[in-house]
């Protein structure tokens, strides 16, 4: 198997497309409205942007197995944000300066075209190099590599090989460039900026200082940098690696932050007013925002970083979140989910005035809960078998609670702990729940606290409790998602 690790989607053999085809053909665990790969592994979202009327998204894919090897950027293209056409890999790895995957990256769409920065992964041994590359798409949605690749060569001194991720910015004629990286000198995590006023020729301008001192400061990497204005605020979101649990925050192997504040780009510095975890929930990183968004801000994510799960023994695994509409109230970033369209729905239920058990039809749902009048609700999913994943609203106590410890999940991701919560600041009126067969997204008071996780359910009944303290009567409205 490990014998294909850096093997290209164009070296595919007969019985690699049959192998292909048959992992496609198979729905177990499959989301019906969240990205999956067709076969192999999916991780982070790439190049997500508004191009040529409609939305583009690629991801990083490695075709021949469900561990990390070759990265292809695989290509998607919708119209809603739910449903996708795939259209293969569009950037494969063939060239020297990509020798060990394209790595992830963003786009920047002007004058016609969407530029697609990615790293070009290089590795020697134990030694590890990265070029920044750039490909063009064009509006018959070929993609074609820049002749001028790499346009950086390699890394700057003062930092090891792990710099990648690009994230493209304009401020006035002023291109920029953010980075990932890591310091050379006490091996932590940064950002790096570089500038251009063509896209193809860069200047290293140096690190950007994020001026608080924080927790995320202890990380060993930053990877996939992102800055964006959010209701005339400046958003910065990376993702830190090695950040040691802080109570309640930073429970997962690799977690995400955000910073609001103001970037200035004359002395590289983001000076914070906010900042916190992106998501609350066991399954999230390596988030990306759309570049040249025609709406609301958008961000999509990678539900993943854990290995061996179940989906696994079927030859695919991971799969991207559902699309967020962020904003900020209060100088706290709201991820709201990006709405699905009614045809895609089936409403069946509406007021709950004492508690209800609900045999599912399906696992791809919506719930919708408005219990401003309870101050405590419980929403489990469970089944024959006693396996539980169960979220709570305690107004009381002043928490929300995800607990999969009753789940018979995937053993090893317990290393992390099967519990998250969240201590609230104002009372919890209502939620969205978003399952999707093996993957779960709880909306918190408009998305103001936000927990993800994917779930592998036993393949018998599943049903739905929700639990509350009456008499209060709560609003809950139940919407399937129509088969596909
Ligand atoms: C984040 C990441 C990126 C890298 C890519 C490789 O999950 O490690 O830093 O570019 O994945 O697939």
């Amino acid at each position: 198997m490990d014998l294909d690790k850096y093997k290209t989607i164009n070296a595919a053999t007969d019985q690699d497309n049959e192998n292909f085809n048959a992992i496609r053909c198979n729905t177990v665990y499959r989301p019906q409205l969240h990205i999956t790969p067709p076969y192999g592994l999916l991780n982070d979202p790439n190049g997500f942007c508004y191009f040529n009327g409609e939305y583009h998204l690629f991801y990083q894919w490695y075709p021949f197995g469900t561990f990390h090897g070759m990265k292809h950027w695989m290509h998607l293209t919708s119209n809603d944000l739910y449903s996708w056409n795939e259209h293969g890999s569009k950037i494969t790895p063939v060239e020297n300066y990509e020798s060990h995957g394209a790595y992830s990256g963003a786009a920047f769409v002007e004058d016609g075209s969407a530029y697609l920065f990615y790293t070009g992964n290089v590795k020697n041994g134990e030694e590890r190099d990265a070029n920044q590359c750039v490909a063009i798409l064009n509006k018959e949605n070929q993609v074609t590599k820049s002749e001028h690749n790499p346009i950086i060569k390699s890394f700057p001194k003062g930092y090891t090989g792990h710099v990648r991720d690009p994230k493209i910015i304009k401020d006035g004629d002023v291109y920029y460039m953010l980075l990932g990286a890591q310091r050379e000198a006490d091996l932590k995590g940064s950002i790096i900026v570089y500038s251009s006023d063509n896209l193809l020729e860069w200047a290293l301008k140096g690190e950007l200082s994020i001026d608080i001192d924080a927790d995320f400061n202890e990380a060993y990497m930053f990877e996939c940098p992102d800055l964006l204005e959010v209701d005339g605020q400046d958003v910065l979101i990376f993702s830190p690696q090695g950040i040691s649990p802080k109570q309640e925050r930073f429970q997962n192997r690799y977690n995400v932050v955000y910073c609001i504040g103001r970037i200035d780009w004359a002395s590289l510095t983001f000076t914070v007013t906010h900042w916190d975890e992106l998501d609350r929930g066991f399954d999230f990183y390596a988030p990306q925002t759309m570049n040249n968004n025609p709406n609301e801000p958008t961000l999509i994510a990678w539900a993943g970083t854990d290995g061996d799960l179940p989906s696994e023994q079927y030859g695919w695994v991971n799969c991207l979140t559902a699309p967020r509409k962020l904003s900020i109230k209060e100088n706290k970033l709201y991820q709201e989910l990006e709405p699905i369209n009614e045809t895609k729905l089936n409403s069946v239920l509406v007021n709950i005035k004492t508690e209800r058990i609900i045999k599912l039809e399906s696992l791809s749902f919506l719930l919708d809960i408005d219990f401003s009048q309870a101050e405590n609700i419980a929403v489990v999913i469970f089944d024959d078998f006693n396996n539980e994943f169960l979220f709570t609203v305690d107004n009381e106590s002043k928490q929300l609670t995800l607990d999969r410890s009753n789940y018979d999940h995937n053993e090893k991701e317990y290393e992390f702990g099967s519990i998250r919560s969240c201590s609230l600041t104002e009372k919890s009126k209502n939620l969205t729940l978003f399952c999707d067969q093996s993957i779960i997204e709880i909306f918190s008071d408009q998305g103001r606290n936000v927990f993800t996780s994917l779930f592998f359910p036993s393949k018998g009944n599943q049903y739905l409790k929700i639990t509350f303290d009456e008499p209060a009567e709560i609003k809950a409205t139940l919407q399937y998602v129509n088969g596909i």
